[in-house]
């Protein structure tokens, strides 16, 4: 709901629980006045009207209270936005008007001097409490001969203002290869933090999320505000923490302030969503808000519950032959799995790392019929059929590098950095993309393919682009080449699902979230590992798009540690379940309790990808655990990686239930009161090393 008040220049945004109120002072600069429970417009209008305290000389009026701090004027905090045209920086800009929807409030403005026209959006969906904000940039000359072109240095999406508390905490996802999404939090110290990629993908070192609280949140009480930015290249987040108390958070594409793009008479540009959400009840109702946000807005079919996967990836890396993968696809169906995926190594001479990427035609010696043959066997075996691709990629050792080397970014007369034996092609070109819809219309019109794994395996290094008036443009133009090229796919091939995978979890962000169906976590399998990475994960996104296989033990690729099944099967069932062991070499023992792991997989999955999440114990050495809650029905995934001491690991006391129902165990039998257990707490009966269980519980109801 959006309501105007103080003489048209004052606007409240009300969420389920949550407001966000900013206005116009005389002079046009416009300043936040709330963010937090809902209030009225008459509380809006009475802090509107509290004086601003007096500033002093070094000291500016504005800092920490505006929307959207320019460059230029009586400014000292970071800017959100930074234009330059004919050799003159900053920006100047005078009210232009607003209008609003039901759920959208457009604000207008215009810089007289530089022509530029923006405009602030701030969406807030009805039945939810998150804040979309985005900027759109328009040159407002529309003859080429009557304005230079503006070039945005920075344009960022927005800038969040938080109020003063005695200490700010700030949470964040940091990691790297193998290694993504780890959580980290600690008392934000005076001055400024960043964090961002500048690797022209959203990157494995940190993913576009933070949250603040005043120190005192837990995991289900105290107050959190986060912000997540929808952008998948580089990107950058700076939280500012301020001398008064206060914090804002400013943040968009791009890492550094050397140019984005260029808008010449006409052009329009809209960054990215940096969308924000204010909550009570700790980083466990943060997170069920998000979820609940992105299955309801930003993914695509959220109803729809992902299949149980295969992919051999790990199992036979890339020795892929139709052969082989067949006898895979026989053993996969008979525990259960849903859909069959045939990773790297099917098309062109890509026999190895170092040749064949970009050709994307099915190797004829392994697939002498091309793929239907193997599509159409995957289908009589009654499972859905996938396959990868890394269409933005090329080995230099292939047809589309010898015929088109001007594809891969690069500058004129420097070195072509390789790594994993590849370049980058420049999605920014229309050319490439033209290519590359050709190339995968193709694919999915020759063979019955229901699913494309895409992959990105290594971050940009020599960005250019030779002949281009503006090359730096290729950072945002090849991302935005990547999210026209998903969406003329999906438009095109609708019944085709998308994973978004970049070297596991190189390429986890909203934008991401809205184009595919699920995404490749990490490309560590570890079932230990994975916890904290899960962990991390589930801060922002929901199980429901959060991709994990059970791989073999020992666990050749990451650390050589041994775990047993059950323990793979239970970490990996936290979010979309899939396998990617060599069933080859599985026992019979072994086949027949991971078909007993997937059926009870099955029986959980809707509590998994469509029910609220409870983080009821971190990762660590001792007893960790997740519980989903839908309806009713609640299932609980508990780990215990170590026992220590020979003690008995301590109850896990449930959430989201009814006190005063009683609930059955559905595996084991027995009933619990909902008091007992969210009082004294569920005994698992875990012990040992790497023991894992699930309980699944249902209300009885017509009590
Ligand atoms: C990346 C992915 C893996 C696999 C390989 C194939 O590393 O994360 O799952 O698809 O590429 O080359």
């Amino acid at each position: 709901m959006i309501e105007v008040g103080g003489n048209g220049r004052l606007w409240l945004l009300s969420g389920v629980r949550s407001g966000y109120a900013l206005r116009l002072t005389e002079d046009d600069e416009l300043l936040h006045l709330h963010w937090g429970p809902r209030i009225t417009v008459e509380d809006a209008q009475a802090l509107a009207a509290e004086k601003i305290p007096a500033a002093r000389g070094f000291e500016s009026p504005l800092d920490g209270r505006e929307e959207y701090p320019v460059e230029g004027g009586p400014r000292f905090t970071r800017p959100a936005l930074s234009v330059r045209a004919d050799g003159v920086r900053g920006t100047e800009w005078a009210f232009g008007g607003w209008e609003a929807d039901p759920e959208e409030l457009r604000l207008r403005f215009h810089d007289r001097l530089h022509h530029l026209a923006l405009t602030l959006h701030y969406r807030m969906r009805a039945g939810s409490d998150v804040v979309e904000r985005r900027v759109t940039l328009t040159h407002a000359r529309t003859r080429a001969r009557d304005g230079v072109p503006l070039e945005l240095l920075r344009a960022d999406s927005a800038a969040w203002s938080l109020p003063a508390r005695d200490g700010w905490r700030l949470s964040h996802l940091h990691g790297r290869w193998g290694a993504e999404s780890r959580l980290v939090r600690a008392a934000l110290t005076p001055g400024e933090q960043l964090i961002g990629s500048r690797r022209g993908h959203t990157g494995h070192a940190h993913l576009p999320w933070i949250a603040l609280d005043a120190g005192d949140a837990g995991e289900e009480s105290g107050e959190v505000y986060g912000c997540a930015l929808g952008w998948s290249g580089s990107w950058r987040i700076a939280v500012q923490s301020l001398p008064d108390g206060s914090v804002q958070a400013v943040g968009g594409a791009g890492h550094d302030d050397s140019g984005l793009l260029l808008l010449a008479p006409g052009d329009s540009w809209t960054t990215p969503v940096f969308a924000g959400l204010w909550t009570e009840g700790g980083f466990g109702a943060a997170s069920r808000a998000w979820h609940a946000w992105q299955r309801r807005h930003i993914i695509p079919a959220a109803e729809r519950h992902r299949p149980v996967l295969y992919n051999s990836w790990e199992a036979t890396g890339f020795r892929v032959d139709e052969r082989q993968q067949r006898e895979l696809a026989v053993k996969a169906a008979a525990l259960g799995v849903e859909l069959f995926v045939v990773d790297d190594g099917w098309f062109g001479a890509r026999t190895h790392d170092a040749a064949g990427l970009g050709d994307w035609t099915p190797n004829p010696d392994r697939f002498p019929g091309g793929l239907r043959p193997l599509a159409d066997e995957v289908h009589r075996l009654g499972m859905e059929f996938g396959v990868w691709v890394e269409p933005e990629m090329v080995n230099p050792d292939s047809d589309l590098y010898r015929a088109h080397p001007d594809w891969a970014q690069h500058h004129e007369g420097r070195r072509r950095t390789e790594f994993r034996n590849q370049l980058v092609l420049n999605l920014a070109r229309d050319d490439v993309r033209a290519h590359l819809w050709e190339r995968l219309d193709s694919l999915l019109r020759g063979a019955p393919v229901d699913y494309l794994k895409w992959d990105f395996n290594r971050s940009f290094t020599d960005a250019g682009w030779p002949g281009d008036p503006y090359p730096r443009r290729l950072w945002t133009a090849h991302v935005e080449g990547v999210y026209g090229l998903l969406d003329r796919l999906r438009a095109a091939h609708p019944h085709v699902a998308v994973e978004a995978c970049s070297g596991g979890g190189g390429r986890v962000d909203l934008a991401m979230a809205a184009r595919t169906d699920q995404m490749w976590t990490s490309d560590n399998t570890d079932p230990v590992d994975r916890l904290a990475i899960q962990h991390g994960f589930s801060q922002l996104h929901p199980a429901r798009i959060m991709a994990a296989w059970v791989t073999d033990s020992p666990n050749e690729q990451m650390n050589g540690r041994f775990s047993p099944l059950g323990f793979r099967f239970v970490s990996a069932m936290a979010g979309v379940l899939g396998v990617g062991g060599d069933l080859t070499r599985w026992s019979a023992a072994e086949l027949d309790e991971a078909r007993r792991w997937i059926e009870r997989y099955k029986r959980i999955r809707p509590l998994v990808q469509g029910g609220d999440l409870y983080r009821l114990r971190p990762p660590g050495d001792g007893l960790t655990a997740v519980q989903y809650v839908r309806g009713d029905e609640s299932a609980v995934l508990a780990w215990l990686p170590a026992q220590r001491y020979g003690e008995e690991p301590p109850p896990l006391r449930l959430c989201g239930l009814d006190p005063a129902a009683r609930y059955t165990d559905l595996d084991r039998g027995g009933t619990h009161r909902g008091a007992v257990l969210t009082h004294r707490g569920l005994r698992t009966g875990l012990s040992g090393d790497l023991a894992a269980d699930v309980f699944h519980l249902r209300r009885i109801t017509g009590e």
